[in-house]
């Protein structure tokens, strides 16, 4: 491997595809996109054209292409687990889209594949890689807010059916195919992100999770969710798609010493505001927009890439998407139950 190109095969050739996986791995030298596969052919087409690839319309025909040594899954959330274990049999390298999965069980089936092919497994947990994440975390370890006490988290948004390639009327409003809706979409990327950032799990929840105002779809367009961590901290995480218009994506995690503000500003992105009246500002960028696309790389696509490189775990592993699925799991089963659910891992 270390010479030759990694040849990729990207299946699913819709949005995130279209503006983040093919630009971001046609940006590397040692990378070759053999591949695009869509169950819809003038979409894989479309793609295969701009980056000189071939297009299938099943994604089996992308596994079995020759030279194929690693996939992006980048389909509809339902399609994650059986596509990504099909292509670890075939002896891929699998990078999956967030979130990871619909079940634990799917999770983990998908994490035994990785491990019996002693293949690279990565989730697209993307907001970890973002520097402004990587500072706060940073910050937060280095104890300038103290003990960490409680947080509030949002992504919120006006939906996807501006996004995806399938509009108003696509798999993200079709419980069959995304399983979930803002909670699964947005929601995921903040149980990620607060495990990552306070560095421990999510050992209880309790959550509202509702269809309050799109037209269309059987899924959850709103979740407000309570989160108490392993060390007793205790938070809110706001996942919607009818914040209109605009986005909300900002983070503020409170301590005993002060607090700290991320993606709340958009020139400051990080900002610490402690006890005894010392600010702090740090410029370290805003958070990526996927539109943005490969002008603010994700970092996702880099991180897989030299992971197999150079046969090391990659940042983001299939437990770590396990683990962060397994929180909207437990606020999926509280909003139906009514009840507190101790996160299952
Ligand atoms: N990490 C992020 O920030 C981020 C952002 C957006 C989407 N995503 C995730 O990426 C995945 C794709 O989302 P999107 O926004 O690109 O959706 P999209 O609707 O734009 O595209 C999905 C594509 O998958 C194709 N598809 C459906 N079934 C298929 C099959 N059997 N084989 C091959 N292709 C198939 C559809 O035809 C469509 O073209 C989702 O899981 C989503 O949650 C992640």
């Amino acid at each position: 491997m270390a010479n030759k190109k990694i040849g990729v095969a990207i299946i699913g050739s819709g949005s995130i595809a279209t503006h983040r996986h093919a630009p971001e791995y046609a940006a590397r030298p040692d990378v070759r996109i053999l591949a695009f596969a869509d169950r819809v052919p003038e979409r894989a087409e479309t793609l295969a054209r701009k980056y000189d690839a071939k297009a299938f319309s099943h994604y089996e025909e992308a596994l079995a292409l020759k030279g194929v040594d690693a996939v992006s899954v980048c389909t509809p959330n339902a399609l994650h687990a059986p596509i990504t274990i099909a292509a670890l049999e075939a002896g891929k390298h699998v990078l999956c889209e967030k979130p990871m999965a619909t079940s634990d069980q799917e999770a983990k089936a998908m994490i035994a594949a990785a491990q019996k092919a002693g293949k690279v497994l990565m989730i697209g947990h993307n907001q970890r890689l973002a520097p402004l994440h990587v500072k706060a975390k940073q910050l937060i370890a280095d104890g300038v807010i103290g003990k960490v006490l409680s947080f509030r988290t949002s992504f919120s948004h006006p939906g996807p059916e501006s996004w995806s390639i399938e509009g108003a009327t696509g798999w993200f409003f079709d419980k069959k195919q995304a399983f979930v809706g803002s909670m699964g979409d947005l929601g995921v990327h903040k149980a990620d992100l607060i495990r990552f950032l306070l560095g421990e799990e999510i050992v209880e929840v309790a959550a509202f999770v509702e269809h309050l105002d799109k037209p269309m779809g059987d899924v959850d367009d709103n979740a407000v969710c309570i989160l108490k961590t392993a060390s007793g901290a205790i938070g809110t995480l706001t996942a919607s798609w009818t914040h209109y218009p605009g986005e909300d994506n900002a983070t503020y995690i409170y301590g005993s010493k002060g607090h700290i503000r991320i993606g709340a500003d958009p020139r400051f992105s990080v900002m610490c505001f402690l006890k005894n009246g010392e600010k702090q500002y740090y410029e370290v960028g805003a958070l990526q927009t996927n539109e943005a696309g490969g002008q603010s790389a994700s970092g996702v696509i880099d991180a897989f890439v030299e992971s197999i490189r150079t046969n090391t775990p990659p940042p983001i592993s299939g437990e770590e998407g396990r683990r962060s699925l397994a929180v909207i799991i437990a606020c999926l089963k509280a909003a139906e139950t009514r009840r507190y659910q101790k996160v299952a891992l």
